[in-house]
């Protein structure tokens, strides 16, 4: 088990990772190879033959549900796929509601200090409340109890399937103390208890570990273990990572764990919408998207609240004609092809490739026709990725939530562009405005942000505009360096502006200049219509698809098309950036968020941090005073994705106390 680096270790670290933080540019997600190492619990299906009153004996406590009656046959799964969808809705009053995630830090996360938990909390919370907005699922009754593994705790089960006791645990195993996860001791209290029956044909049982109370109110357990693990240390790109650990008898999962890499949280770059970013990207993960998850994804739209009615999909990735993993699923097809406008039945959700043996599976989206989607192997610059409604149809095609598609943000990657869009021929013909080739400057493919033509490893020789290392937002104000280039091209910052490309000079030059990224402000007059405003000159019309010239400039203005005034959710962050509680240039003090106030999301626990280390004896596994708790029913008022709006407000959360 993992012990806390000494204090000394701790400040030699954060040297080290401050210099790690300044040449990082895009965060890397290690998913699959965490994921592959974990042993993941099911919850075994009710046995048909086993009376329905009785709980389970012996092995897997019931995950979903204690309410009596309660059982899984196939007979009756039968039965009701073949039910008429009226009749089902009938059978179903219990309607889909969002996902309850408790968030639960274990006693690995020792030691935070209040300013590293005054940007944890927040920014976890708004990723929780996020995707409990965005997935609901039929909840799980009572108290969500997960499962002790039998494999572990036994040392042999009764295998003559004549006597009573077959498939049952024999003999405990003395060795047994707990159960984990990725690092993660599951507190006893969230784990079903488990039984011994000495006697192959005999009722007698022996009580290995009693029922834990099991956590109310939650249909997803998140551990959340902030850690400076190896795997932080060996790949400094690497932010977080997640898997899941549990999963019910349906394949749902009930249970993961997110590690976010300690060094993230103090470094000086750190970024709060990057950090809620990343974490909704691994709870997408743990509830889903996952490569040892895409084989249990299930039809279960003839499901009855009691889950019963889901059939597994079978295999849903499949390789294209041109070698290409994609997931062939209705809802991701159907997306897809809206989103690129094409008929195209061969349209599945293509997968990331790299590092990836051929034929294999990953856990991301190809890079170079979903860029800036959240899930992409490497999320960018935090303004330009999306919460897409091609990853929200995955997640709806698990079977296991129910997805409200509406809240999708628009992908204005490969809009539009058909169905060869990304593919390697295509980003190299020249045809896409999506793609450059070269290494020259222009605009990032949103226009908030000037460009430089480049590739990386996951675009395999694409080129595309990517974000200046700095000072390559248009709307920033500060940007504005007065800069004699500057001054020549007519920039305009600010929250209006926008990158264009552009050649415009005040002076005559004999050679020409060449064709850049300005900023310069604009306004829109109706879809895909707007005006721009270079230093100096009037409001003028600038026509999608067209180049324009300034007076008092020598040069063009180039307006992109279908870029600018189309889509209503593509806009900077904020006018008044400062206002973030988190994303901070500003030092935080140590007390200013302690008592702090947050914004409840869907049933969030937080548990207390020990502050000293608690003995780990097995009889006290599972004494982790919940201190922090304040469970707060459903979200009724579903939190929006917005980054602009967040604010702290109402419900109280007690922090640890100190001791
Ligand atoms: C299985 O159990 C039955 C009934 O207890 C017994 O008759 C039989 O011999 C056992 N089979 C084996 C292979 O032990
Ligand atoms: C889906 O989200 C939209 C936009 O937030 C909201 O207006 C709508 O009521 C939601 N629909 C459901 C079924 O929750
Ligand atoms: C694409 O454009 C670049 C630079 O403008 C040029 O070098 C290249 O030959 C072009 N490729 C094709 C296939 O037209
Ligand atoms: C960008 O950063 C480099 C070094 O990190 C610095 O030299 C340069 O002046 C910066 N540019 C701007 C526009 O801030
Ligand atoms: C601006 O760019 C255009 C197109 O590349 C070119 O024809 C023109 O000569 C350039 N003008 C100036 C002033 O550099
Ligand atoms: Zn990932």
């Amino acid at each position: 088990m993992a012990l806390p680096p000494p204090p000394r270790f701790w400040a030699a670290m954060m040297m080290m990772v401050l210099v790690v933080e300044l040449s990082v540019a895009l965060q890397k997600c290690v998913f699959d190879e965490v994921q592959a190492r974990v042993r993941v619990v099911t919850a075994a299906p009710v046995h048909p033959e086993s009376p329905p009153s009785e709980t389970r004996p012996g092995t897997l406590s019931q995950l979903q549900t204690r309410h009596p009656g309660q059982r899984a046959s196939p007979q009756r799964a039968l039965f009701l796929k073949k039910m008429k969808r009226s009749e089902q809705t009938a059978a179903n009053p219990a309607s889909p509601q969002p996902i309850r995630i408790r968030v639960w830090v274990p006693r690995e996360s020792l030691g935070l200090s209040e300013a590293e938990k005054a940007r944890l909390r927040p920014a976890v919370e708004e990723a929780v409340g996020a995707v409990s907005s965005l997935l609901s699922v039929n909840r799980v009754h009572g108290p969500l109890l997960l499962s002790r593994d039998i494999n572990k705790y036994c040392k042999f089960l009764w295998k003559n399937s004549s006597v009573v006791n077959y498939n049952r645990c024999g003999r405990a195993n003395n060795n047994y103390r707990t159960e984990t996860c990725l690092d993660v001791t599951i507190p006893d209290d969230h784990l079903g208890g488990c039984v011994a029956y000495p006697e192959a044909n005999s009722p007698r049982r022996t009580v290995l570990r009693p029922e834990g109370a099991g956590l109310p109110d939650a249909d997803f357990l998140l551990y959340l273990h902030v850690w400076s693990t190896d795997k932080c240390r060996a790949e400094p790109n690497v932010l977080a990572y997640a898997v899941h650990c549990q999963t019910d008898a349906h394949g749902r999962p009930l249970a993961g764990v997110v590690v976010i890499c300690r060094e993230r949280l103090t470094a000086a770059t750190y970024s709060h919408q990057a950090t809620v970013q990343t974490v909704i990207h691994e709870l997408f993960h743990a509830l889903g998207f996952s490569k040892a998850l895409f084989s249990t994804w299930s039809d279960c739209s003839s499901s009855s609240p009691q889950g019963t009615g889901c059939s597994p999909l079978g295999a849903v990735t499949h390789v294209d004609g041109s070698g290409q993993m994609r997931i062939f699923t209705q809802s991701v097809v159907s997306a897809l092809q809206r989103h690129l406008a094409s008929s195209d039945p061969e349209l599945g959700g293509p997968l990331e490739n790299l590092g990836v043996s051929p034929g294999s599976v990953s856990s991301h989206w190809e890079s170079r026709v979903l860029q800036g989607s959240i899930m992409g192997a490497v999320l960018g610059d935090w303004t330009t990725v999306r919460v897409d409604p091609v990853t929200l149809a995955a997640l709806r095609d698990t079977g296991w939530y129910t997805v409200n598609l509406s809240r999708a943000q628009s992908l204005v990657w490969g809009d539009g562009e058909g169905e060869s869009f990304g593919s390697l021929s295509h980003c190299r013909d020249n045809s896409s405005s999506f793609f450059c080739s070269g290494s020259g400057l222009g605009c990032h493919y949103l226009h908030l942000h000037k460009g430089e033509c480049k590739t990386d490893q996951y675009l395999e020789g694409c080129h595309v505009y990517k974000p200046l290392k700095n000072g390559s937002e248009c709307w920033k104000e500060a940007n504005h360096k007065g800069s004699s280039e500057a001054d020549q091209s007519g920039e305009i910052f600010g929250f209006e502006s926008r990158c264009f490309f552009s050649n415009l000079t005040k002076e005559f030059l004999s050679t020409g200049s060449s064709v850049v990224g300005c900023c310069y402000r604009h306004r829109c007059t109706g879809l895909n219509r707007y005006q721009i405003l270079v230093s100096g000159s009037d409001w003028i019309d600038c026509p999608a698809g067209g180049i324009i010239q300034i007076q008092g400039y020598q040069g063009l203005v180039f307006c992109p098309d279908r870029r600018l005034c189309l889509y209503p959710d593509v806009a900077p962050p904020s006018d008044n950036l400062n206002t973030f509680p988190a994303s901070t240039t500003n030092p935080i003090s140590s007390t200013s968020y302690s008592h702090q106030t947050f914004t409840p999301a869907a049933g969030l626990t937080w548990s207390s941090l020990p502050l000293a280390d608690v003995p780990r004896a097995p009889a006290q596994v599972g004494v982790v005073p919940a201190l922090g708790v304040t469970a707060v029913g459903c979200i009724a008022a579903a939190v929006v994705i917005s980054y602009r709006k967040y604010r702290l407000s109402r419900i109280r959360v007690h922090t640890a106390p100190e001791v």
